[in-house]
């Protein structure tokens, strides 16, 4: 049984908030190179803390610190003892813009499904998220994004289905290549790549029936499938 089938029960629309996150931080572990140390890990932006629960059943981590904006520490600290996990899993508010940690204290930050809410803009990078990790540390990062910019009915499509200012949070495996270069291209390792298991993901949030997901499939049967996918960044801190 592969390790994101053990969580099947949470492939629900209660428990989901989007394209299925176990599939997606399976992965980019996977992919992570084989050095990665976990010890100390920050779930970044992690929604209901069902991925933090992946890392520490799944990873090394010996600690993972639960960090989201939208839902409360306290809703978060039910759920994580709810599976006696409150020894290793550390349930935190707040806004990855302004962290609490200090500087150096993580082995890892993992992010799923979040960083783009917040981390398009130039300096947020390596002012805001890098220096929290030690010098060795990795930061692991997957969020939805393009397989190229779309144009013409493509575009229109699309700029309909994403509203506004949320279009600005999809972009390609080139452009978050150059955003993390610029920002910290001299201190850091970074490969950006694509993800492979998009289709599954989606598929799965589609099966929830949730309001969102109806209208995503919709969209995404349409053709926006065609020119989605994930983005995965590796850094690791000099
Ligand atoms: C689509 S949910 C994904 C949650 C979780 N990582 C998962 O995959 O199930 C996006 C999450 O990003 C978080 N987020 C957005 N902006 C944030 C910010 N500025 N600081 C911390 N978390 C943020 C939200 O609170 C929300 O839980």
């Amino acid at each position: 049984m592969s390790r994101c089938e053990k969580y099947r029960q949470y492939f629900t629309r209660d428990c989901l908030m989007g394209p299925n996150s176990f599939r997606l931080l399976d992965e980019l572990i996977r992919r992570a190179p084989e050095s990665s140390c976990y010890n100390r890990t920050l779930d970044l932006g992690c929604g209901m803390a069902l991925t933090s629960v992946f890392m520490a059943n799944e990873t090394p981590a010996k600690q993972v610190y639960a960090f989201d904006l939208w839902v409360s520490a306290t809703d978060n600290y039910e759920r994580i003892r709810s599976l006696g996990l409150e020894d290793r899993i550390v349930p935190i508010h707040g806004d990855a813009t302004d962290m609490p940690f200090a500087h150096g204290f993580f082995d890892a930050i993992v992010s799923v499904d979040s960083y783009h809410y917040f981390g398009c803009k130039k300096g947020v990078f390596a002012e805001k998220i890098l220096p929290f990790v030690h010098k060795g540390g990795q930061v692991m990062i997957a969020v939805p994004g393009l397989k190229e910019e779309p144009k013409g009915e493509m575009k229109d499509l699309f700029e309909t289905w994403a509203e506004g200012d949320d279009a600005l949070c999809f972009r390609t495996v080139q452009w978050w290549q150059e955003l993390l270069e610029e920002e910290c291209g001299d201190q850091c390792g970074i490969t950006v790549t694509e993800g492979e298991c998009c289709d599954e993901a989606w598929e799965d949030w589609f099966n929830t029936g949730h309001p969102f997901a109806v209208r995503d499939r919709e969209f995404l049967s349409k053709g926006l499938n065609r020119i989605l996918n994930f983005v995965y960044m590796y850094v690791q801190r000099r």
